[in-house]
């Protein structure tokens, strides 16, 4: 057996580890939780429910076996508080910290929320880790980190000014991480990731991403909005590609640690051809869109023009493989948006089937 992922998994599953997910309600935390209970870890996970939710948790109960799910340690409480953040980390081995207050716009509208959760709680994670000697922290870093650089693809170490109060925290997570390594030895690793899709990314709210977003309204035949010209690019990169990052990253040796590696697949798609994408990913799945036309906006503050990832770094040091495209990616995640905007209908449907009832009990 030739590539690295592959022989990792087989180790873990010989010999399990205990990790702790922050963020484990989340998109990427959740996914994160499904691989490493499905390889029989033992798996403490962290949330406060800020931008996750339970239903997360729940399907993922619902995918693993009930001895899986047993070894699996919920612990509701916030990154803000330090004693949060040691009760949490307490005889674990690895630590996979996902939690954060995400999206540009929320950054650009309450700077003050994304720093305290993103740059304070970070910090009190690196503290609780430290002192509780983890053998690894991989972080959530971002490629919102390049901020104004031209160059593409983006390499590592070549990075601009931040765009926006979001960037800014991504970037001190990184100098951070250096700083507790070279002075507590603490073994870091940060993941730039660059636009992460798939299964459970929230489609709702107003800082939603772009692919779920518009997948959630496109299958409702709701309008899709197009900041700018749609010339816009960016790398998406489903998310199993994460998950394999973390766990590569969490496993590497001394010489892969204290550094940051992007995590994406190495394309650029605009924004018109992602549009096209949905639609073509959704006819498949019996949701005909033949009318349906974007409409044009104004550019969103604080955005980034291009963004496409160089992963030679991560492929040479991690091991790490650009294994699904976004067109495959886009393959498995539509099925279950498809079920989940089903669902949310039923579920609005009973909802206003209760509040009659309510409302005639009481008339
Ligand atoms: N999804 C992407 O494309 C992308 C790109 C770059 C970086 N990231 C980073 O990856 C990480 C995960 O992102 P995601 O897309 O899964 O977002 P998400 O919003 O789905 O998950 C974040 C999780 O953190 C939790 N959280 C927020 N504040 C918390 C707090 N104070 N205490 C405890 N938990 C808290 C939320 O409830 C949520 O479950 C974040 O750090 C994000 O900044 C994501």
């Amino acid at each position: 057996m030739s590539n690295r992922y592959d022989r990792v998994r087989l180790e873990l599953a010989a010999a399990p580890h205990t990790w702790l997910v922050t963020g484990v309600a989340g998109f990427i935390g959740s996914n994160l939780l499904e691989a490493l209970l499905k390889l029989d870890q033992r798996v403490v996970g962290l949330d406060n429910f800020a931008t996750g939710h339970r239903r997360n948790l729940d399907e993922v109960r619902s995918l693993v076996n009930a001895a899986q799910w047993q070894r699996f340690r919920f612990i509701e409480g916030d990154i803000r508080k330090l004693a949060d953040c040691a009760a949490a980390v307490k005889q674990v081995d690895h630590v996979l910290h996902e939690a954060a207050l995400g999206s540009v716009p929320r950054s650009v509208q309450d700077p003050i929320a994304t720093h305290e959760v993103n740059i304070s709680g970070f910090l009190n994670m690196l503290v609780a880790a430290r002192d509780a000697q983890v053998k690894s922290f991989t972080y959530a870093a971002s490629s919102s980190t390049y901020g104004d650089h031209p160059g593409l693809p983006k390499v590592e170490d070549r990075i601009g000014q931040p765009l926006s109060p979001y960037a800014v925290t991504k970037y001190a997570n990184e100098l951070y991480a250096s700083v507790f390594a070279r002075n507590y030895g603490l073994r870091t690793i940060g993941l730039r990731y660059f636009n992460v899709f798939g299964q459970r990314q929230d489609p709702d709210g107003a800082y939603a991403a772009v692919i779920p977003r518009w997948t959630a309204a496109l299958i409702n035949g709701d309008e899709v909005v197009i900041n700018g010209d749609g010339e816009t690019s960016r790398d998406f990169c489903f998310v199993d590609n994460a998950v394999q990052a973390n766990l590569l990253a969490a496993l590497a040796d001394d010489a892969s640690r204290d550094q940051v590696y992007n995590v994406a697949v190495g394309n650029r798609t605009t924004l018109n051809q992602l549009y096209g994408y949905l639609k073509a990913a959704l006819a498949d799945h019996g949701v005909a869109l033949r009318d349906h036309r974007p409409v044009y906006g104004p550019n969103r503050p604080g955005d980034i023009r291009h963004s496409q990832a160089n992963v030679d770094k991560a492929q040479r040091l991690l091991g790490y493989e650009r294994r699904i495209t976004l067109e495959q990616g886009l393959g498995v995640a539509m099925p279950w948006y498809v079920r989940f905007v089903a669902d949310s209908t039923r579920f609005g449907d009973d909802a206003r089937v209760l509040s009659a009832a309510v409302r005639a009990e009481g008339s």
